[in-house]
């Protein structure tokens, strides 16, 4: 049996994970070959490339990718790697190009990845076996979604439950408002294990805790929860509730959405509970709720009536991750006009900032030699789920 398998064997049930799954460089490579390269992530959202030519890099560990809105106005995934003797192409994070060229020796490719020309390579010299490589891409609601993988699994319930809930508040008509990275010196793990759970809500999130009913045990807030649910379903707004590691059916990506409610005096998750942008989608009202989509083992996403949220777990190392979030509001909307940029972001930002203080001490206090793995609570059933499908994919047989 090999380390990895006898650490697995040696995790105990319904417990937070050994520390190595949290530090050990050897588990980190496997976690980015059996789970980051295997399955969809998003990178963002379309709004963010709007003109031909418009690109933004994407770097998960070692690997990097351009998104780019060819001539044909396709957005492509090509591999960051240029075919003469390796280089990064890009070196920038986004820009807008007529073409590409490698500053190393100026190979130069066209928008969908073509080596145009190469300089002083010979007369003889034959550009077309030399093409950057492409990797899946699709586009669901607005929001961009690449594969590594050869044969990515399927989308197509990801493309329905999308449909029903994002496409219900109107993303593929959004744009991007303001972008974040809050960096985590921490494994990815702590970072999606804190993200789906709210039993730390209440002590470390004091102002979100004030307007969503998603800091309290189901069994608190069930009758709330119902009589918003009711009231969106008045609004035509049903969202499908799947909400449970690993979220759907054999060789489909995995997707799940639930919606919950914000509590009375309140309609959306800002300072004050009121709202912050124009409403999105068409949408006439605020319904008194909110809802929660998580594609993939790291895109998170979370819309409001009158805006929505990207929240992307990008592993760099072992221990250090980049949380970069996303908000979004109605593609129309003026800042300064509209909206506040403050305004908008204010209650994420908050909680952003306490996230990462939190994960940052979990990471400390696992790297200690006292640390033990200690029972997850009841409030903390998805992050266990998580955990549990976590340990499957890790022992997983390797692909190609
Ligand atoms: S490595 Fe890109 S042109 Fe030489
Ligand atoms: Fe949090």
């Amino acid at each position: 049996m090999d380390r990895i398998a006898s650490l697995i064997e040696r995790q105990p049930k319904g417990s937070a994970l050994l520390q190595e799954f949290y530090s050990d460089p050897e588990i980190f490579r496997r976690d980015i070959d059996r789970i980051h390269l295997r399955h969809w992530l998003c990178v963002g959202h379309e709004s963010r490339i709007p003109k031909k030519g418009d690109w933004f890099r994407f770097d998960l560990a070692e690997e990097s990718i351009i998104l780019v809105r060819g001539r044909d106005d396709e957005v492509r995934a090509l591999v960051n790697v240029c075919r003469h003797r390796g280089s990064r192409v890009c070196y920038e994070e986004s820009g807008n190009a007529r073409m590409l060229v490698c500053p190393y020796h100026a190979w130069t490719y066209d928008l969908d990845g073509r080596l145009r020309s190469a300089r002083r390579m010979g007369a003889d010299f034959d550009a077309s076996p030399h093409a950057l490589p492409q990797i899946h891409l699709r586009i669901l609601e607005g929001l961009i979604f690449v594969c590594f993988a050869e044969n990515p699994p399927g989308l197509e319930d990801t493309k329905r439950m999308l449909r029903a809930s994002l496409g219900r508040y109107g993303w593929s008509n959004a744009r991007v408002a303001h972008r974040q990275t809050y960096t985590v010196d921490a494994n990815w793990k702590l970072a999606t294990e804190n993200y789906q759970e709210c039993y730390h809500c209440t002590p470390a999130h004091p102002e979100f805790s004030r307007w969503h009913a998603t800091e309290k045990p189901d069994e608190e807030v069930a009758e709330l929860r119902a009589a918003a649910a009711e009231r969106a379903r008045a609004m035509g707004i049903e969202i499908p509730y799947v909400a449970d590691w690993p979220y759907g059916a054999p060789g489909q990506e995995m997707a799940d959405s639930s919606y919950d409610a914000t509590y009375p005096g309140s309609v959306t998750g800002s300072e004050d509970g009121q709202p912050v942008a124009p409403l999105m989608g068409d949408f006439s009202d605020y319904d008194g709720g909110f809802c929660y989509v998580d594609v993939g083992p790291s895109s998170f996403f979370l819309a409001y009536p009158d805006h929505g949220m990207v929240y992307l777990f990008i592993p760099r190392t072992a221990q250090r991750t980049d949380m970069e979030i996303v908000w979004l509001v109605r593609e129309t909307a003026r800042e300064g006009v509209d909206y506040e940029r403050a305004k908008l972001t204010w209650l994420w930002d908050v909680t952003s900032v306490a996230d990462k203080l939190i994960i940052d001490q979990n990471q400390q206090g696992v790297n200690s030699r006292y640390y033990r793995p200690g029972p997850y609570g009841p409030m903390e059933s998805q992050t266990r789920s998580f955990s549990e499908w976590y340990l499957k994919e890790l022992s997983a047989a390797p692909t190609s």
